[in-house]
């Protein structure tokens, strides 16, 4: 018999990964504080999110969800977001135009600052300090006063998560994303690349194709899904204090929801069964992410799935590879047969960026563009191999012109990763490497699209 479940109820099941707050009565009052704050999102939005992933879940649509390893209070800028934004509606339009299937767009923004680290201590010299563990815990700066965690830092993320959301919002629902503009969402700095040129044939064609309705009488005036789209927002559910403050029962069902994005993950390492990081998601109704890595047994992930989705709703949980370019082939079919075998209906999505770290040469923490392309492509064949949906991608990525990850077309070397490495965590993929993975994912979709069609006649 499970136990009933309480929005604190993860505090009496074994918790990794998180802060240890020296003075209970700050923290008490910083989660006071967010506790009777508003909540960032509505129900009805994550049920929304539930229904979309559902489709993706059935092969009738695809899931990119991208954006920052880690957001910063130092990178909170409006064109930060903006171009994160831009550059997913680019990689949104092409994944469109050649698998012919919607895409559902979920940011890694407003809300995903807490990490998990390999070690708790960092030291730099002589000295040794705790890690950093985000900024929603404490700072970067290598200073014993900075990286004291400090529980007033989560309420400052929540203002910084609220201000980016509601700009989300704008532009998803304000005009900016009108199909119109598509000509417009090109980042200047993008020309250097040649999937710049292939984009804009993609813009021409949708210009042309918009011309051709509007002459039938629809319009982005007449037709609301031409002049805006939907913008989800989703983060890694690591920072329990700070999900619980935001946990909301739901005035239209009772039931209670993680009102902090419509969509929360459990890392990798938070997944293992009995953990905190499990009892506190299966109580909330948003669907629900789950890293799933080369140590995740078969059975281990099916007892999760029957903790997490005893129902067995579609869109509930969406199951996130990241096992490395030369880990995958071994390690996903196993899970998709045992998943398949059990008829849970998940959605499987493909995170190429956490199995593919390595230190360069030059000292930098980088992901080759040709491992996580491999990785890609990869899960796409182990899904063509056992007959299931590859559903989605999973990306860190900016819309800014970074030089985090080596190799893409505008081949970022070695030596150049200092000239612009800003990452408070791991390498994200610039707006280039980012345009360049949508073509050749969008490839591979057009592929399976074709196969699909095949098989049907
Ligand atoms: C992440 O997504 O930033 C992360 C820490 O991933 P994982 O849990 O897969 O290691
Ligand atoms: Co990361």
């Amino acid at each position: 018999m499970t136990k009933a479940w309480t929005p604190d109820s993860w505090s009496g099941f074994e918790a990794r990964h998180l802060p240890i707050y020296e003075d209970e009565a700050e923290l008490k009052r910083a989660t006071d504080t967010l506790a009777s704050y508003p909540p960032l999102v509505f129900a009805g939005e994550a049920r929304a999110l539930k229904a979309d992933l559902a489709d993706v879940a059935q092969g009738h649509a695809f899931l990119l969800q991208g954006g920052d390893c880690a957001e910063s209070f130092a990178e909170f800028h409006p064109n930060n977001i903006r171009d994160t934004f831009r550059v997913l509606l680019q990689m949104a339009v092409v994944m469109t135009f050649a698998g012919k299937r919607p895409v559902v767009k979920v940011g890694r923004m407003a809300g995903q600052f807490a990490k998990p680290r390999s070690a708790p201590t960092e030291t730099q010299g002589a000295v040794t300090l705790p890690s950093y563990l985000g900024d929603n815990i404490n700072g970067i700066e290598f200073d014993p006063a900075t990286r004291r965690n400090d529980p007033e830092r989560m309420v400052r993320a929540y203002s910084q998560a609220a201000a980016t959301l509601n700009l989300l919002r704008a532009f998803a629902g304000g005009g900016y994303a009108n199909l119109r503009q598509v000509h417009q969402w090109t980042l200047d700095f993008m020309g250097r690349s040649p999937w710049a040129d292939r984009f804009s044939d993609i813009a021409d064609r949708i210009g042309e194709s918009l011309d051709f309705m509007e002459a039938c009488g629809v319009s982005p005036e007449t037709l609301p899904q031409l002049r805006g789209t939907s913008f989800y927002t989703s983060h890694e559910a690591l920072l329990l204090p700070y999900e619980q403050a935001l946990t909301r029962r739901d005035s239209l069902t009772g039931d209670w929801y993680d009102t902090s994005a419509h969509m929360v993950w459990i890392g990798d390492r938070t997944r293992f069964p009995g953990s905190a990081h499990i009892e506190y998601a299966r109580g909330i109704g948003n669907p629900l992410g789950m890293k799933c890595g080369p140590s995740l047994a078969p059975d281990d992930l099916l007892r999760l799935l029957d903790v997490l989705n005893p129902a067995r709703e579609a869109g509930r949980i969406t199951l996130i590879a990241r096992f490395g370019h030369d880990k995958v082939e071994d390690g996903l079919p196993a899970l998709l047969r045992a998943v398949a075998r059990e008829g849970h209906p998940v959605v499987w999505s493909c995170d190429p960026m956490h199995g593919n770290v390595v230190k360069s040469d030059s000292g930098y923490k980088t992901r080759p563009f040709d491992r996580i392309l491999r990785e890609a492509r990869s899960f796409f064949e182990v899904h063509r191999a056992e007959g299931t949906h590859p559903g989605g991608i999973h990306i860190e990525m900016t819309g800014q012109d970074v030089t985090e990850c080596v190799g893409g077309a505008v081949a970022i070397t070695d030596e150049a990763l200092g000239d612009r490495y800003h990452t408070h965590c791991d390498p994200r993929l610039n707006a280039a490497q980012s345009l360049e993975l949508a073509f050749l994912i969008a490839e591979m979709l057009n592929s399976e699209a074709s196969v699909g069609r095949r098989d049907a006649a």
